[in-house]
């Protein structure tokens, strides 16, 4: 063999080493993408309140319990693989006694006292722990969430507002179909039955952000009906609830001034409340507060000027089958419109 052909063959070599998938690279890819789903991710094994935390605990006694059982079965299938003899002879009782104890018994065992558990947990999280702070009502809507708090005169949508370190009481109430309240991170889910009024709690034990999700499919946009609980201070959630029971804040400027009069004048009043205007509409959402939500039509887009622009012209292409029909807005009074609807926080 010469030279040139030795160098050849071992570069192909090289790049078929090279093209080789390799399993190490592959797992260790799959679990940075499985990472990558912790993190800020609403996940029910991250809680972040005591109802929450015991669904977790829960999950947990599960798991530790399954890889138990999945380690002692494959020690006894390597046991019999190594030591399997032809024919062995067995001692007339000996099989059954073991399966009995081990096949049967233990499994009983193990599955009443899960069971126990799972009992005693599902009762905790139907009680109270303490008494409750306050009662937040909120409806489900094909697809949004309407938060009201009693004695409060406004309402918000797809946000609500809890103080930390405080049990609060859920109303929760369905306006057409099945929906499903569920917050991962402070409580497990919480069915929306048409007729019928639901209680559910909330208990966040750290201030933040703790998205929630419809959990029960319910038409076309299911996946973008969420919203956002979001728990702070007393005196911050305080100053929140008071603003809710104010009118909404006046235009300022010359923009805002000709965005109000287009919004009460035009369509948009028909279905929607601004506080402290003629708009007074109860179909949609209350936009009274619609400048600081965390984003526009339950999670479908930011909350941004430019996804706004575009749901106010035409919302069907955002979200296609919502409640609110294409709008026959001027060009002109857009960026107004625009102005005034985000200058309302
Ligand atoms: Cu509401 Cu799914």
């Amino acid at each position: 063999m010469d030279a040139t052909a030795a160098t050849t063959s071992s570069e192909a070599r090289t790049a078929r080493r090279r093209r080789r998938p390799r399993p190490a690279l592959s797992a260790l890819a799959g679990l940075l993408l499985i990472a990558g789903c912790a993190g800020d991710a609403p996940s029910a094994l991250n809680p972040a309140g005591s109802g929450a935390s015991r669904v977790a605990g829960l999950w947990w006694l599960l798991f530790w319990i399954s890889v138990a059982v999945f380690v002692e079965v494959m020690a006894l299938l390597t046991w019999a693989l190594v030591f399997r003899r032809g024919n062995v002879r067995i001692r007339h009782g000996q099989p059954l006694r073991f399966v009995t104890v081990a096949g049967a018994g233990l499994p009983f065992v193990i599955l009443v006292a899960v069971y126990g558990v799972g009992l005693r947990d599902l009762a905790a999280l139907g009680d109270a722990p303490g008494p409750e702070a306050l009662t937040v009502e909120v409806t489900g809507h094909k697809w949004w969430w309407e938060v009201r708090y009693p004695g409060a005169s406004g309402a918000t949508a797809n946000e609500i507002h809890i103080p930390v370190g405080e049990r609060v009481k859920v109303r929760l109430r369905t306006d057409d179909v099945l929906h499903s309240f569920w917050v991962p991170q402070l409580m497990p889910k919480t069915d929306l039955i048409a007729g019928e009024t639901r209680e559910t709690w909330l208990r966040a034990e750290r201030a933040g952000s703790y998205r929630g999700q419809c959990a029960e499919y319910c038409g076309t946009q299911h996946a973008h009906m969420a919203f956002m609980v979001i728990a702070q201070p007393r005196a911050g959630f305080d100053a929140w609830l008071a603003r809710l029971n104010a009118p909404a804040r006046q235009p300022t400027t010359e923009a805002e001034h000709r965005g109000q009069q287009a919004f009460v004048q035009g369509t948009c009043a028909a279905c929607h409340t601004v506080r402290g205007t003629d708009a007074q509409g109860r179909v949609g959402p209350d936009l009274s507060n619609v400048g600081s939500r965390w984003s526009i039509g339950a999670g479908a887009v930011p909350n941004d000027a430019g996804h706004l622009g575009g749901w106010i012209a035409n919302s069907q292409t955002v979200k296609p089958g919502n409640a609110m029909p294409p709008q026959p807005v001027y060009a002109a009074q857009l960026p107004d419109l625009i102005a005034y609807l985000r200058s309302l926080e």
